[in-house]
């Protein structure tokens, strides 16, 4: 599938390393000048901004967790480029805290830590963005969600609370902005190969995690990138709102 993003410019949340760095490349090799956002690995995210093809990126280190940081990651793509087509909300933690084995003090650490980063930047950054893209006569977000938002996430109860959350704002918004020609679409993918699951893939958890699919494996980063360029190139206007599982068939939800 070929596609095209000449003179757009794209911002990738979590754009230094995993399916970020696949989705960056993607866009950089489809004309696009990319921002890459990272929280802390600066080498990962220069070493993926070396290998974009063609011009115009830059990377910007910002928390998801922090609007200060946010602001100043969309005033900053603004004031380089003047405008911001794509957001590709992206960055995401995952943190185990199994309800009976962590105690009251870390359960409120974990939710607020997991709810910021997965659910509330993602939406400040759609805030932000939103503005531009209103005023430019439109633009496109893509959400990184998770099968987990369906399938429940026992040890993870605000990984999963975040990505529903984030799958329902994505609807809301979808409705409010489509006047503005701005479109909100979802990506929940299962398991990827990406060094967030890559403990949990090890030895025999990994075999039955990979038997969940029909596939007998999980996903690999380009899958889900390759789903999240469609998402966001012209074309699927009228699919805004929608929730796509990359999952493998892993878990089918009715
Ligand atoms: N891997 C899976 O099995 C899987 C399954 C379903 C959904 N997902 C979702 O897919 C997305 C990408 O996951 P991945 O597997 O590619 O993750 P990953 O390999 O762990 O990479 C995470 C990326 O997000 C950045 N990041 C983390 N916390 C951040 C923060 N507070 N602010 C800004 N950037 C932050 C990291 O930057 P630094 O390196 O600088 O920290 C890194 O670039 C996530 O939303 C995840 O929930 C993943």
């Amino acid at each position: 599938m070929k596609f095209n993003f000449e003179n757009q410019v794209a911002l990738v949340t979590g754009g230094s390393r995993g399916i970020g760095k696949e989705i960056s490349q993607m866009l950089a090799e489809a004309g696009a000048k990319v921002v890459i956002n990272y929280r802390s690995n600066k080498t990962a995210a220069d070493e993926t901004l070396a290998q974009l093809a063609g011009d115009g990126h830059f990377a910007v280190k910002a928390d998801m967790g922090n609007p200060a940081d946010l602001k100043t990651l969309v005033d900053q793509i603004i004031s380089t480029h003047g405008r911001i087509d794509v957001l590709i909300n992206n960055a995401g933690i995952f943190e185990a805290h199994p309800i009976l084995e962590t105690n009251f003090d870390d359960w409120q650490t974990a939710w607020q830590n997991i709810l910021n980063i997965n659910l509330v930047g993602p939406s400040n950054l759609i805030h932000l963005c939103s503005q531009h893209m209103a005023k430019q006569g439109g633009g496109r977000v893509v959400n990184v969600s998770s099968r987990g938002a369906f399938r429940g996430e026992p040890d993870c109860p605000a990984y999963g609370a975040s990505k529903a959350g984030m799958n329902a704002m994505g609807q809301s918004l979808a409705k409010k902005l489509a006047p503005q020609n701005i479109f909100v679409h979802t990506v929940a993918p299962g398991f990827v190969e990406t060094e967030m699951a890559k403990e949990a893939l090890k030895g025999e958890n990994g075999v039955a995690l990979r038997s969940q699919s029909p596939l007998n494996r999980v996903a690999k980063p380009e899958e889900v990138a390759r789903t999240v360029m469609f998402l966001a190139s012209a074309g699927t206007e009228f699919l805004t709102g929608c929730i796509v599982d990359v999952n493998g068939a892993s878990y089918l939800r009715s």
